[in-house]
């Protein structure tokens, strides 16, 4: 038996998740599937939160929200970042606390910002605009809501353009040189009561020195809107710490973060003698390497290239078409085997771009054989779609060797979900 990535194990040339084959795992439950390792998933929380005691971490709920893998954030103390109405209520349904919930998002519907006025969590505002818009709800509601700002730094992380999100060009939240006035104009409105600061620079950061360039640039404005006369309780520096897909490069690990981080966010509080909570927002780094998706080859092809066609494609992992990104693949029955040869393993949509991946070196693959494409947790199955008629999987959790069907795969009646046929066609 031997390791090849953290909880996954290869043994009598089989890839075991949490000690249970692969293969034997899609003889009984159907392929495609999605399989999380619950033990993995609060390592992965509490390494994070070792990395940063004092701080309260807001688990991402995009990155996957099933109920379950709420509850277990919840059971391990984390509050939430949601992102919608939809988050909101998961969240709370999950029992995550009212007040260790941030409501995220550049344009909030005013349904959504009566539903978090109504459910007692905290917003974090993207415009101005937003903020009038919030006022006029709270004070209707009679409520005074915490809020945050999200700022823009203008930093560039070094990640995929797509998932860049502190950049001056960006949608998300209010340029830093606006910032101040914001919190001027929140002081001086009925319903709102501006407790907090919150930033989110970007996605699969793998080098964090930007975040030292963040950190900075928050504390600045922490400062001027103390001085302003705001009480900061918090400050939200936001997630994005990147996860090893590929095999081998060196990536930072929370501990890094914390090392970098830390030290700038307690001198600058000391210095202004203030002792707001730190907050941090992951979500791939917790969930990303505990799930891994299975899926089956349908059929074997040689022309431009070899290609393997699998049972599942850009449907439930839009990853590689969308951020050209690497997810490794292990031939789960043949996990012992030496490469034979390069293959480029594609989905069933109808459309070219659906490889979910190019030219890997990979044992001589035949019809009927299970890949599995590891660290797929972060923005696999939330990500997923019905297009081309196709009905989203199964997903599993595993835990000390039993397995819990966490979401049923979909049927076809899950097509037709909320269609009205008009009478005229019946
Ligand atoms: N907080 C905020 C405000 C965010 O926008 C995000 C991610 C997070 C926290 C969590 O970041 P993480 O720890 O997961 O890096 N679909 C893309 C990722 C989009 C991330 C969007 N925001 C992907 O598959 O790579």
């Amino acid at each position: 038996m031997f390791t090849i990535k953290n909880h996954l194990e290869i043994e009598d040339g089989q890839l075991t998740i949490g000690g249970i084959s692969a293969t034997d795992i899609v003889k009984e439950y159907g392929s495609p599937l999605y399989v999380s390792n619950e033990n993995r998933i609060r390592e992965n929380f509490r390494r994070y939160k070792n990395a940063f005691p004092d701080a309260d971490l807001y688990y991402a709920a995009k990155a996957n929200s099933n109920i379950t893998l709420l509850k277990i954030m919840a059971e391990e103390g984390a509050g939430a970042d949601v992102f919608s109405d939809g988050e909101l209520y998961l969240a709370l349904l999950a029992g995550m606390p009212r007040d260790k919930i941030l409501f995220n998002g550049n344009s909030k519907s005013d349904k959504e910002l009566y539903m978090a006025v109504k459910s007692d969590v905290r917003i974090s505002l993207d415009s101005l605009d937003e903020l009038k818009t919030l006022s006029k709800i709270a004070k209707k509601e009679d409520k005074v809501i915490d809020v945050s700002f999200r700022v823009n730094p203008d930093v560039s992380p070094e990640t995929h353009p797509k998932i860049s999100t502190g950049l001056k060009s960006s949608k998300f939240g209010i340029p830093n040189d606006e910032v101040v006035l914001a919190y001027k104009e929140a002081l001086d409105l009925p319903g709102v009561n501006p407790i907090g600061i919150h930033c989110h620079i970007g996605s699969q950061i793998l080098e964090i020195e930007p975040f030292s360039e963040a950190m900075h640039k928050m504390m600045d404005l922490v400062e001027q809107i103390t001085r302003l006369g705001v009480d900061v309780q918090f400050v939200d520096i936001g997630s994005g710490l990147g996860i090893p897909y590929e095999k081998g490069g060196k990536v930072p690990t929370p501990k890094d973060l914390a090392d970098l981080i830390l030290p700038i966010f307690k001198s600058r509080c000391k210095a202004e003698g203030i002792k707001p909570k730190l907050i941090l927002e992951p979500g791939r780094y917790i969930m990303g390497d505990a799930t891994v998706l299975l899926t089956t080859v349908n059929t074997m092809k040689i022309a431009a290239k070899k290609f393997v066609g699998v049972d599942a494609g850009f449907n439930l992992l839009i990853r590689p078409a969308m951020y050209d990104s690497y997810h490794f693949a292990v031939v789960a029955n043949k996990a012992d085997k030496t490469p034979e040869d390069i293959y480029s393993i594609v989905g069933p949509i109808c459309e070219s771009g659906d490889i979910l991946a190019h030219d890997r070196e990979l044992p001589k693959i035949e019809k009927g054989d299970i890949i599995a494409f590891l660290d797929t947790g972060g923005y696999g199955f939330s990500m997923s779609s019905q297009y081309n008629g196709r009905t989203r999987c199964a997903e599993l959790l595993l835990n000390k060797g039993c397995i819990d069907v966490i979401r049923k795969p979909e049927t076809y009646d899950d097509l037709l979900n909320n269609q009205l046929i008009p009478a005229r066609f019946l």
